[in-house]
């Protein structure tokens, strides 16, 4: 090791405490030893075994050691208690005829801004964890909160102009209806660790909003952070409504799927995971999902694109929150004649880039969840290495504890893993084409269609490579890196990386299916359709409108 990349090896230790003391005050976790669950409604107490939750923060002892730091306990439940949250939401949806998917659009919405309020107050300790659990910044984690808190906001106005659109009577060849969008029954929703609030919430609240009762199953990492949020969950809403699954999602998921009672599978998470499931259910007809999986996002930088800001959104794309987001850019696809200035210049700029601890300002590269992810990433510059790559940032793969120093591996090649397979890390693959068909290509044979970057100023090239792109992809990014946000804009992918689409709008359709009263138009059936719309008598059959 030459001493510049001894150095950086300091640094990264450097950059973990030594003791609490050294985390400023704002920032120390409490110990979180939650030994309450919800269900039926109540925040019982458990009993049974629990599990440790560990933080990816480490702690230095006096050898230098790093040892990740205890969160607390959570409750490692099973089988009979994922039988019992089944059973908790089936009686809180009785067959679409329970208090939850009759009740009117407008008290459903109270209960959410209820909740939103209720969640508010929680922001300061729910931001924190985020940090502690997944190691996001704190800037992240503000965000993460943040944009959640306003797409329950935009969900909720959404709903609004949906259903008072919905409060009308069409009359067709004598036929009288009115046309609603009504809940599915049981959603089992799943989120990500790398977002573990918003991207469950992103199918949880359209879920609830349309009437659904939910059970929801947090990720690997990021559970705790539900901790200070179950007596909103418990207050807010009818009992039953919101059931909480923990334990090894490997057992408790296939399980309840396997009862065939679960009606959609809301899954952010990996393709792999999302086929095995799909399986499980005994009527897979019946199961509706609504799929968030993998993606390899290339970014195509065009041999007149303005390099300096393409290394800069490439840079963010590649490397925010270290890689850990599905519409990263995951792969680098460079014109040959601009390969050396690039690959140069977006080396330099990783270096650039600030380690260190979630709460410190301006930090870039944070800790890894676990030590597995480190080895994952070691294994892939490894066998890069090996084919005959090189890691062209000085320092680049380098890890103390779970502080790993991005890699930028060049010249990516076929037969290198991180060529095709998702990474989601902080390793970056450069390869290089001479002729855009060699891009189009890769993106072509990819087993992923969620979203491209195309770096250029030409726009001859750039049309002629959009109207290629827009059936490959679901979104194309003209100068801009890959990412999901505004959340009003449709979220989606082609092959393996979704099925069903998410937006504020999009996701309330997805939850819910079209569905109409009607009647032959003659003067006893308008009499009785009056007599329930003026008296108020329907929560569906209504022309009310929501403010
Ligand atoms: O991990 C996938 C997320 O949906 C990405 O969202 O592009 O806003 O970071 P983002």
């Amino acid at each position: 090791m030459n001493t510049d990349v001894n150095n950086i090896g300091d640094k990264l230790l450097q950059a973990f405490p030594a003791g609490m003391e050294q985390v400023p005050n704002e920032f120390v976790p409490t110990k979180i030893h939650q030994r309450e669950w919800l269900i039926h409604g109540e925040l019982k107490e458990w009993k049974g075994p629990i599990s440790q939750v560990l933080s990816p923060i480490h702690f230095k002892n006096q050898n230098g050691d790093l040892l990740p730091h205890e969160l607390g306990t959570l409750p490692d439940t099973g089988i009979a208690e994922a039988d019992l949250a089944l059973s908790s939401a089936e009686d809180a949806y009785d067959h679409g005829r329970g208090l939850w998917p009759t009740m009117s659009t407008y008290d459903r919405i109270s209960c959410m801004q209820k909740f939103t309020k209720l969640m508010l107050a929680k922001r300061e300790v729910v931001v924190n964890l985020l940090m502690w659990e997944i190691g996001k910044s704190r800037a992240d984690s503000e965000k993460e909160f943040d944009r959640t808190i306003e797409y329950i906001q935009s969900t909720i106005a959404e709903l609004k102009q949906m259903d008072n659109g919905n409060s009308r009577f069409q009359v067709v060849d004598g036929t009288v209806a009115q046309i609603r969008r009504s809940p599915l029954g049981v959603v089992l929703c799943m989120g990500p660790y790398n977002y573990p609030l918003n991207e469950t919430f992103c199918t949880l609240i359209p879920a609830l909003l349309m009437g659904n009762v939910v059970i929801f199953k947090p990720p690997r990492f990021g559970v705790l952070l539900y901790q200070p949020l179950l007596e909103a969950f418990q207050s807010a809403f009818p009992a039953g409504v919101i059931n909480i699954l923990y334990g090894r999602g490997s057992v408790v998921v296939p399980h309840i799927i396997g009862s065939g009672k679960v009606n959609v599978l809301a899954l952010i998470g990996s393709s792999k995971v999302a086929d095995q499931l799909k399986k499980c259910h005994p009527k897979s007809n019946r199961l509706r999902a609504i799929l968030g999986l993998d993606a390899k996002n290339s970014a195509i930088i065009l041999p007149d694109a303005n390099i300096d800001s393409a290394i800069k959104e490439c840079l963010t794309g590649a490397l925010s929150f270290n890689g850990q987001r599905c519409t990263a850019l995951k792969m680098i696809l460079v014109h040959s004649s601009i390969a050396g200035s690039f690959v140069t210049k977006f080396a330099k700029a990783v270096n650039e880039l600030k380690a260190g601890m979630p709460w410190e300002k301006m930090v870039a590269i944070t800790p890894l969840p676990n030590m597995e992810k480190v080895g994952q990433m070691n294994e892939y510059v490894e066998d890069a290495l090996k084919h005959g790559a090189k890691v062209i940032n000085t320092g680049g793969g380098v890890h103390q504890g779970t502080l790993y120093y991005p890699a930028v591996i060049y010249p990516a090649k076929p037969g290198m893993r991180v060529y095709r397979e998702e990474q989601f890390g902080p390793v970056v693959p450069i390869a290089t084409y001479t002729d855009i068909d060699e891009a189009m290509d890769y993106i072509i044979s990819s087993d992923h269609g969620q979203q491209v970057s195309i770096f250029g100023e030409d726009a001859d090239q750039v049309s002629r490579l959009i109207d290629s792109l827009v059936n490959q992809v679901c979104r194309v990014n003209i100068n801009s890196q890959c990412q999901r946000g505004p959340d009003v804009f449709p979220f989606t992918g082609r092959k393996d990386s979704a099925e069903g689409t998410l937006s504020v709008h999009d996701a309330l359709r997805a939850f819910s299916i079209r569905t109409m009263v009607a009647t032959k138009k003659n003067e006893g059936n308008e009499r009785l359709f009056n007599q329930i719309v003026k008296g108020q008598k329907s929560n569906f059959l209504n022309t009310n409108f929501i403010l």
